[in-house]
């Protein structure tokens, strides 16, 4: 037993695409995906306290409803960590708190959160020692954005969404986020996303819209970026949750450069000039969504790591 170990805490940022060019479904029915993800300011921080039995649960932080989390053995940040004592050979549970910031089912990757914080805790409270990479591989078998959770930052996802290349930025963007309290299932935005299509779809093209992007981050411009930024499954999402469609045009009334879905939705992403002009367009949608329905953050921010680590003898 190792019941003397202290716990340890790890902090996972959520994502928002700032491109999502979605391909044809696959044959295991994922979609390839030309995406571009950036880490930003809200967080989910996980705990592994050494336990007699593996058990798990879930704290509300910033207004986050955490009333759609599994607590059971389904949960992602549990499948995480008993994928790595399984892998890792390590014969000690473990129990999770999770404090869930981000939006359930919102399109910010919130359980993949989870699960990057939970790989990174127990690594440390287990003392493995695998590093980002070894991580990132078990994170891609638990979900297409875990590795990103784990890397942060700024990147371009190809395959699923889990082979990583980092994008250089300058400078931080500053976000607002508009959360939707009906959340939207992934798998199917995506199989709305095909209806739509129909058959013969091609593949995401490598076009101009990634070097857009790639050049508005380079350059640390928000304006460039606004005009750069689409998400292929923004008109399945705003079929299946047609309120969308009022919550994007609000957002660009209120003074955002852009307004895009999130993800597969339904949270909106709305990128502002600056921290200023962020608040500036809180302050006008307060009275149309509520503030409890808002959320300010700048990304890129880094991916999962310790946020605190007593080794034991307090080293
Ligand atoms: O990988 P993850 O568990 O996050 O995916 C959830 C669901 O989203 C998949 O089962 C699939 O239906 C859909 N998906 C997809 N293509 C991707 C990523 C996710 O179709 N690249």
């Amino acid at each position: 037993m190792s019941d003397h170990r202290p716990a340890v805490t790890a902090r996972a940022p959520a994502k928002v695409n700032l491109l999502l060019q979605v391909g044809p479904v696959r044959d295991d029915g994922f979609h390839d995906l030309v995406t571009v993800f950036q880490a930003v300011s809200v967080h989910e921080d996980v705990t592994a306290t050494p336990a007699a039995d593996w058990g798990l649960t879930v704290e509300a932080a910033g207004g986050a409803d955490v009333s759609g989390v599994p607590l059971d053995g389904s949960n992602l940040a549990l499948r995480a960590a008993r994928l790595l004592a399984e892998r890792a050979g390590v014969d000690e549970p473990v129990h999770l708190h999770v404090r869930k910031e981000v939006p359930v089912a919102g399109g910010m990757a919130g359980g993949s959160a989870d699960a990057a914080a939970a790989l990174v805790a127990c690594d440390a409270l287990w003392q493995l020692r695998t590093g980002l990479d070894g991580l990132a591989t078990l994170g891609a078998e638990l979900g297409s954005d875990v590795p990103f959770g784990l890397h942060g930052r700024t990147a371009v996802g190809t395959g699923r969404g889990e082979q990583l290349v980092p994008v250089l930025t300058r400078g931080s963007f500053h976000w607002v986020f508009v959360l939707d309290p009906a959340g939207l299932s992934t798998p199917r935005v995506f199989a709305e996303c095909d209806r739509r299509r129909g058959p013969g779809w091609g593949p995401p093209p490598a076009d101009v819209r990634l070097e857009a992007v790639e050049a508005a981050l380079r350059g640390g411009d928000a304006e460039a970026l606004a005009a750069a930024l689409s998400n292929d499954l923004a008109e399945a999402a705003c079929a299946l949750a047609p309120q969308l469609t009022r919550t994007l045009a609000a957002g660009r009334a209120a003074g955002a450069l852009a307004a895009v879905v999130s993800g597969s939705g339904p949270t909106v992403a709305l990128l502002t000039a600056s921290a200023a002009s962020a608040q500036d367009v809180v302050a006008e949608l307060v009275p149309v969504v509520g503030q409890g329905r808002l959320r300010t953050a700048s990304g890129p921010v880094p991916g999962a790591r310790v946020l605190e680590a007593l080794a034991p003898g307090g080293q």
